[in-house]
């Protein structure tokens, strides 16, 4: 069945999924978690696509879980059925994810654009985490990975108080890599994808994969297993078409992409 609250385009080797409740302001409620969690696996076993983008509409990303949804909710509920555990799946994509933000990342959110591997922002992005103001605290990770991004001060300060940072304030923080200009800011999400989708697929997933090891081991593991990822990338053609390219004075042509 066709997803309803999202819409999919394929633009090259980029797989666009865009999250489409506007008049909710992109809430994630369960069918549009389970609508995007398919589409990441989807364009993750696609081998015509080499890197997702997540985005939301200009005026927001996506304003929160969805409040309506939760406010009935007994704690047997939440316990039993998990709630929202599923957001986890998105975590076993190989292919790098981008989070594309513009105007609100709140609570779910500014979760969902965390649990992807790099956040650009326009520069009308507003990220927070807000739960604290409804009686709850963060559910999708936002207290282990916004502490991990930005450090326990900054995490401390937007957890305990709801406030909501600009995206100013996020890049200083190291909470996303780059803003954009309002005007510019689809053109430049399009151009970092395209970029990504330009290089070896073998590299890029395992860059992702090694960056990612870095959140989850010790620093001596960490450096091991890079060493590990990087000798076996000696085994891929791209990796003779890289090298050689470059000493020949030519653009690499890797098969893999
Ligand atoms: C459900 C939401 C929503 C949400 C907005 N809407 N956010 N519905 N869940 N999280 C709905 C509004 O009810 C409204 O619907 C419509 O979207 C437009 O929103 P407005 O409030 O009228 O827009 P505006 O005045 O521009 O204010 C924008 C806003 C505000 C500042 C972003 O909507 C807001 O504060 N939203 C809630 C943000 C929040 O608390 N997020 C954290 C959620 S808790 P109607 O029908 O009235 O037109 C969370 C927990 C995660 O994420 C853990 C789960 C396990």
């Amino acid at each position: 069945t066709e997803p309803q609250t999202v819409l999919l385009d394929k633009r090259g080797r980029v797989g666009w999924i865009t999250l489409n409740r506007p008049r909710a302001l992109n809430a994630l409620n369960t069918e549009l978690m389970n609508d995007v969690v398919g589409a990441v696996a989807a364009y993750d076993a696609d081998p015509g696509i080499g890197v997702i983008v997540i985005t939301g509409s200009e005026k927001a990303f996506a304003a929160g879980a969805d409040i309506k949804e939760m406010q009935p909710k007994t704690f047997s509920e939440v316990y039993t059925e998990d709630f929202f555990a599923d957001w986890d799946r998105l975590s076993a994509a190989r292919k790098p994810i981008i989070a594309a933000v513009s105007g609100y990342a709140l609570g779910g959110g500014c979760e969902l654009a965390m649990m992807c591997d790099l956040i650009i922002a326009s520069e009308t992005a507003k990220f927070g985490q807000p739960e604290i103001n409804l009686g709850v605290i963060p559910g999708i990770g936002g207290s282990q990975r916004l502490t991990r991004a930005v450090g326990k001060a900054k995490a401390m300060d937007l957890i305990l108080t709801g406030r909501t940072i600009g995206a100013e304030e996020a890049e200083r923080s190291g909470l996303v890599a780059r803003v954009v200009p309002a005007d510019r800011f689809l053109d430049v999400v399009g151009e970092v994808a395209d970029t990504i989708a330009s290089k070896s697929l073998p590299s890029v997933m395992m860059a992702k994969e090694v960056v990612n090891r870095a959140f989850e081991t010790g620093l001596a593991e960490g450096v091991k297993f890079e060493r590990r990822s990087f000798g076996s990338l000696f085994a891929t053609e791209d990796q003779t078409e890289g090298m050689a390219a470059f000493v020949e004075k030519r653009q690499p042509e890797f098969r893999h992409r």
